[in-house]
């Protein structure tokens, strides 16, 4: 058994990480954010890669001579802090802001299916882990990149209630967004999570799942430090 990681996955707009990062906040526990990674290689092969090569769309060219390639040009690093936001280090650059792009987002379903991609950022999550105690969130966590965790949750909530929670966090950040198209956005990334064939959304058999769809944030914190 892993003691020193707690799993939680789910998906988008579930509240996983809000809620991670505040049991990280309780305990002795740092927080990561294990679809920073994935952002980070997406953003990578968009903005730089892409450009540089004049390649326009993922499909057209993504092929493993390629993905080699690129994985061995990225260092990613994250700097888990107690104190503030945890940041992500692309090849030394702070890219924790560009990741959140909603182009970074919507491409990413082509680079989460990879093996060569997953083995790379579980690496990642690894070495991580070996230094640290974290309560990782994502997608895969409690079912391959660290089946032997200490406790897993997975939590969910209606597609509804997890648009209106990213509505509300675009809202407060000043950034417009049409809800219905939100809630599409969601729906169809829910789909390609759950039906990839390599380390789909699913919840482990050993975790605990909450639907968090009437359930304050606080009440979840407290269902979770309960277990621990
Ligand atoms: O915050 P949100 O739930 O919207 O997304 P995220 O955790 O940043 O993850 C973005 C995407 O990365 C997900 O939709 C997955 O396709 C992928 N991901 C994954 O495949 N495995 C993980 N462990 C974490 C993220």
């Amino acid at each position: 058994m892993n003691k020193n990681i707690i799993a939680i996955d789910g998906p988008a707009g579930s509240g996983k990480s809000s809620v991670a990062r505040e049991i990280a906040g309780k305990t002795d526990f740092f927080y990561m954010d294990s679809g920073a990674y994935y952002r980070a290689i997406t953003y990578y092969i968009l903005n730089i890669y892409k450009k540089e090569n004049n390649i326009d769309k993922f499909n057209d060219w993504l092929n493993q001579k390629e993905i080699h390639f690129f994985l061995k040009s990225i260092v990613l690093d994250s700097n888990l802090s107690k104190t503030e936001e945890n940041k992500t280090y692309l090849n030394s650059v702070d890219v924790s802001k560009e990741i959140r792009d909603p182009e970074v987002t919507e491409e990413i379903k082509y680079i989460a299916v990879l093996r060569d991609v997953r083995d790379f950022v579980n690496k990642n999550l690894y070495n991580l882990s070996e230094n640290y105690k974290i309560v990782m969130d994502g997608r895969d966590i409690g079912t391959e990149v660290f089946p032997d965790a200490y406790l897993k949750f997975y939590l969910t909530a209606d597609p509804e209630v997890r648009a209106k929670r990213r509505f509300d966090e675009y809202t407060e950040k000043g950034v417009k967004v049409d809800f219905n198209q939100l809630k599409e956005e969601i729906i169809k990334r829910d789909e390609s999570d759950i039906n990839r064939k390599i380390a789909p959304l699913k919840k482990a058999s050993d975790a605990i799942l909450i639907d968090t769809s009437n359930l304050s944030k606080n009440i979840v914190i407290n269902m979770i430090l309960s277990r621990l």
